[in-house]
C-alpha cells in the first residue's frame, strides 16, 4: 500500500508503479533524506507540535535506519515508490505510533527539494577537492617546466615559442575559474526550502529559520511556490560541469595529438593507455578519448534538464523527478573524468627534447626577427614584410632563421647585424616575454608562486 493510498479505491498496476517509482535512483540519498527528517523533529518537538518522547523515539529509530542502510543489516526495498516513503516506512515498522508523525507539517514536494539540495552541498564539495586535485598536478608540472621549451600554436600551426609550464598555466587558469563556478553555486543555492510544504507552507507553527540553521543553510527559502519547483541550482551545476568537461575534452584532445607519432611531444603511461586486439605495435590514449567522449553526456544532461523545466507551471510536477538520473550521471562522469584525468597527467612523460625540437622550427621566432628590425629603427609593417621574404628564402633552401649567414641577412636587408643570431635563439624569444601573463621563466615563476598561494589559501 502506498503513503497515499487512503484515496485510492482500485488495484495498482505495476507498469504504472515502475514507471512511477524513483527508489532505484533516489536511494543514493538516504543519508540526506534521513538527516532532513532529524532536523525537521527537532523543530517539531522545539515547536511543541510532537513532545520531546515522541522526538526521541523518532531519532532513535531514524538513526538505526541509517545505521542498518550502512550496515546493510536493512536493504532498501526496490518495490518502494521512492527514498522518503521508504524511510517512513520502514521507521513506522521500528517505532510504530511514534512514526506516524514524522510527516507532520511536511511534503515529500519540500522533502525532495531538501534532499537534492543537501546533496548537492556534498557532491559540489567532492568536485572541489577533485579540481583542487588537478590544479596540485597542474602547478607540480608548471613549477617542473618553466624552461621546457615547445611551440605555442594558433589554427594548430606552430606560431611562437612558449613553454610547457605556460600552457600547463592556461589549464589552470581555467580549472580554477570551475572552482569559483562551483561556489558561486554553493553560495545562491545555500537556503533551505523545508517547511514549504506541498507548495503554500503550512498552518504548524514551524520554525523554518531553525531548520535551516541546523542544516547549516544560510536561511529558509521565502517563496513557498518556488522553494518546491526551484531547479535553477541544477541547470547551473550541470552548466559548471559541462563547462569543466569542456575543459578537459580540449585538454585532452591535446594530449592525444602530443601523444601521436607525429608530435611525440608527450608519453602517457601504460596504466593509462590501451592496446589493440590485432595491431601489437599500438598503445592507444583510450582514458583521455573517453574525457573527451564522455563530455557529450554532460552537455546532454544540461540540455534535458533546461528543455524539462521549460514548459513546467507552477509548483511542483512529476517532470521534476526527471532532475535525478540526469545530475546523477552528470555529476558521477564528471567526478571520474576528473579523477582519471589527474592521474593521467601525474603518470604523463614529457619529451623536453622533442618540444624544444619542435619549438625551433617551423619559423616560431619569425616575430622576434621582426621585433629585432623595429629595435633597429625600421616600421613593423616594414619590418614584417621584410621577415616574410626571409622566410620564404629559407622554405626555398629548406633551412631556418638560425640557419642563415649573415651574407644572407643582409642581402635581404643591410640592417641585420652579428646580434640576429642571439636575438632569435630560442631561450633569448621565451626570456624577453616578461610583461605580465607571458612565458617567459621569470615572470611564469611569480605566478606559480601565486597559484600555489591561492591553493594553499
Ligand atoms: N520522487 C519524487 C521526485 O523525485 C518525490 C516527490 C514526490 N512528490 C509528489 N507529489 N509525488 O520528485
Amino acid at each position: 500500500m502506498k503513503l497515499w493510498g487512503g484515496r485510492f479505491t482500485k488495484e495498482e498496476n505495476t507498469l504504472v508503479d515502475q514507471f512511477n517509482a524513483s527508489i532505484s535512483f533516489d536511494q543514493r540519498f538516504y543519508r540526506q533524506d534521513i538527516r532532513g527528517s532529524i532536523a525537521h523533529v527537532t523543530m517539531l518537538a522545539k515547536q511543541g507540535i510532537l513532545t520531546a518522547s515522541e522526538k526521541e523515539q523518532i531519532i532513535a529509530g531514524l538513526e538505526g535506519i541509517l545505521a542498518d542502510v550502512e550496515s546493510g543489516a536493512l536493504k532498501i526495498d526496490p518495490d518502494a515508490e521512492d527514498i522518503h516513503s521508504f524511510v517512513e516506512a520502514a521507521l513506522i515498522s521500528r517505532i510504530g505510533s511514534a512514526g506516524k508523525k514524522l510527516h507532520t507539517g511536511r511534503s515529500r514536494n519540500d522533502q525532495v527539494a531538501l534532499d537534492m539540495k543537501l546533496y548537492i552541498r556534498d557532491e559540489i564539495g567532492a568536485l572541489d577537492a577533485l579540481l583542487k586535485e588537478l590544479l596540485l598536478t597542474l602547478l607540480t608540472l608548471i613549477e617542473e617546466n618553466l624552461e621546457t621549451y615547445m611551440p605555442g600554436f594558433t589554427h594548430l600551426q606552430k606560431a611562437q615559442p612558449v613553454t610547457a609550464a605556460h600552457h600547463f598555466g592556461a589549464y589552470f587558469e581555467m580549472f580554477l575559474r570551475d572552482r569559483s563556478r562551483l561556489s558561486d553555486i554553493q553560495k545562491r543555492m545555500n537556503t533551505c526550502p523545508l517547511g514549504a510544504g506541498a507548495l503554500a507552507g503550512t498552518t504548524y507553527p514551524l520554525d523554518r529559520e531553525y531548520t535551516a540553521s541546523l542544516l547549516g543553510f544560510d536561511c529558509a527559502t521565502r517563496n513557498s511556490m518556488d522553494s518546491v519547483s526551484d531547479r535553477d541550482y541544477l541547470i547551473e551545476l550541470c552548466s559548471a560541469m559541462a563547462t569543466v568537461m569542456m575543459h578537459l575534452s580540449r585538454f585532452s584532445e591535446e594530449i592525444i595529438l602530443w601523444n601521436s607519432n607525429e608530435y611525440q611531444f608527450v608519453e602517457l603511461d601504460d596504466a593509462y593507455s590501451t592496446g589493440s586486439s590485432i595491431m601489437p605495435q599500438k598503445k592507444n590514449p583510450d582514458i583521455a578519448e573517453l574525457v573527451r567522449g564522455k563530455t557529450g553526456r554532460v552537455y546532454g544532461a544540461l540540455t534535458s534538464i533546461l528543455t524539462t523545466m521549460k514548459g513546467i507551471p507552477l509548483a511542483y510536477n512529476k517532470d521534476m523527478q526527471e532532475d535525478k538520473e540526469l545530475v546523477f550521471d552528470a555529476i558521477d562522469t564528471t567526478k571520474g573524468c576528473l579523477a582519471l584525468f589527474t592521474g593521467m597527467l601525474a603518470t604523463m612523460k614529457l619529451n623536453k627534447k622533442v618540444m624544444e625540437k619542435s619549438a625551433m622550427n617551423g619559423f616560431t621566432n619569425a616575430t622576434d626577427a621582426a621585433d629585432y628590425l623595429v629595435n633597429h629603427g625600421v616600421p613593423f609593417r616594414d619590418a614584417h614584410g621584410i621577415v616574410g621574404r626571409l622566410v620564404l628564402y629559407c622554405l626555398d633552401k629548406g633551412i631556418t632563421l638560425d640557419d642563415m649567414s649573415l651574407e644572407e641577412y643582409k642581402a635581404i636587408s643591410p640592417v641585420f647585424e652579428q646580434d640576429i643570431y642571439e636575438a632569435i635563439r630560442l631561450k633569448t624569444c621565451v626570456e624577453k616575454r616578461t610583461t605580465l601573463g607571458a612565458p617567459g621563466p621569470s615572470v611564469m615563476k611569480r605566478t606559480a608562486e601565486e597559484y600555489r598561494r591561492l591553493l594553499e589559501e
